[in-house]
């Protein structure tokens, strides 16, 4: 691990960030803005339930322990996102105090609700057994029409994700699964013409990554044409399988498997894993670039690979031949580079 490697260029143009980005690199938005796509992305719900902490988290390399110090975000904090080299979100987190969301719904609903390609409403999965959480599921429920409304007036073809969030404070499966689909059909009920897609979350798990991975897939990607060229290269490496993430985020990209995968999340658990691993090397100062890991029955190797994204190949094999692992590697990485900006650009 010895290269320079930062950061998630990130932009604020609001000042009342008030949140504590180590890595803020900043970009010139206006000259790189050009052939670039800009995606409005919203990010709402009452305040608390932990919209700047995700954010952080995904991506400003903030470790979740270190969301427990944020403040309440004054009105909109605006941040623009550098993605896969190419794309640029314009991420709107929507500081959710009352009087706050009182301007969003009324004097700035244009401004706020128009050209918004993505929705995040985020709400806290509590049990609404107690009369105070009764009141809080109201809240959001208004909330959330009040923004169905918004949205239908000024970007009907916005998509748009539900995080029923801090699944964690939930500590039976059976009751989160419960709560989950309880508040799935409230929010449903709510949605009038719009396609809802609704994710558990929490902070200290990987279900965090797998709802923001299709978050920004919904923005991104047609990469089928990326599949048909993993599968060549795991071919040509004896690879059982290869998976392509984002650079700065560790979102998963692509990935190509030669046997079926059992378990839904194995993606997003080793982006959760990795991206552990890379924030305990910045704070010892070192920038993580590379890895080998060699057991009994596999070998992975990770490497960083085109300009916007890490390789992860994992092998069967008990005694692979890593230098010509590293040089196939090497060797096809301008083809992918250019196949992925093609991809990304049409
Ligand atoms: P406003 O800016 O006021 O709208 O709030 P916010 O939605 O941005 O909430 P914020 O991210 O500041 O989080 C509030 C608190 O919730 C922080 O102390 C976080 O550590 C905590 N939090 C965020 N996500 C989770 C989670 O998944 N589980 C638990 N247990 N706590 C969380
Ligand atoms: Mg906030």
């Amino acid at each position: 691990m010895n290269e320079e490697e930062n950061n998630f260029n990130s932009i604020n143009n609001n000042n009342n960030m008030n949140n504590n980005n180590n890595n803020n690199d900043n970009i010139n938005i206006n000259s790189e803005q050009k052939n670039k796509k800009l995606s409005k992305i919203l990010l709402m719900g009452k305040c608390g339930v932990g919209k700047t902490s995700m954010r952080s988290i995904i991506f400003a390399n903030q470790a979740p322990k270190d969301t427990f110090v944020l403040g309440y975000t004054s009105e909109v904090a605006e941040t623009r996102l550098k993605f896969m080299g190419n794309l640029i979100f314009n991420l709107l987190d929507c500081g959710g105090q009352e009087q706050f969301m009182k301007q969003y719904f009324e004097t700035k609903r244009e401004s706020i609700f128009s050209k918004v390609g993505v929705l995040i409403f985020v709400v806290e999965a509590v049990k609404t057994e107690k009369k105070l959480e009764k009141q809080d599921n109201i809240e959001d429920l208004t909330y959330f029409e009040n923004c169905i409304n918004a949205l239908n007036e000024f970007s009907p073809d916005a998509k748009i994700f539900v995080l029923i969030h801090k699944m964690d404070l939930i500590k039976e499966q059976n009751k989160q699964k419960e709560i989950f689909e309880m508040k799935k059909k409230e929010l449903e009920s709510k949605s009038k013409n719009f396609e809802i897609k609704c994710f558990a979350t929490s902070i200290w798990e990987s279900s965090l990554y797998k709802a923001w991975t299709e978050i920004v897939a919904s923005l991104t990607h047609n990469l089928s044409s990326i599949q048909e060229s993993l599968k060549n290269y795991a071919i040509a490496c004896n690879a059982e399988e290869v998976i392509l993430f984002e650079k700065n985020t560790f979102l998963l990209t692509c990935s190509y498997s030669n046997k079926k995968i059992q378990d839904e999340q194995r993606f997003e658990k080793i982006s959760h894993i990795i991206k552990k691993f890379k924030l305990s090397c910045m704070t010892m100062s070192s920038n993580f670039k590379s890895m080998i890991i060699q057991t009994r029955n596999f070998t992975t190797y990770l490497d960083k690979f085109t300009k916007s994204t890490y390789i992860m190949v994992i092998i069967s094999d008990k005694s692979p031949n890593l230098e010509l692992l590293k040089l196939n590697t090497k060797l096809c990485r301008k083809k992918f580079e250019e196949k992925l900006e093609y991809s990304l650009n049409n």
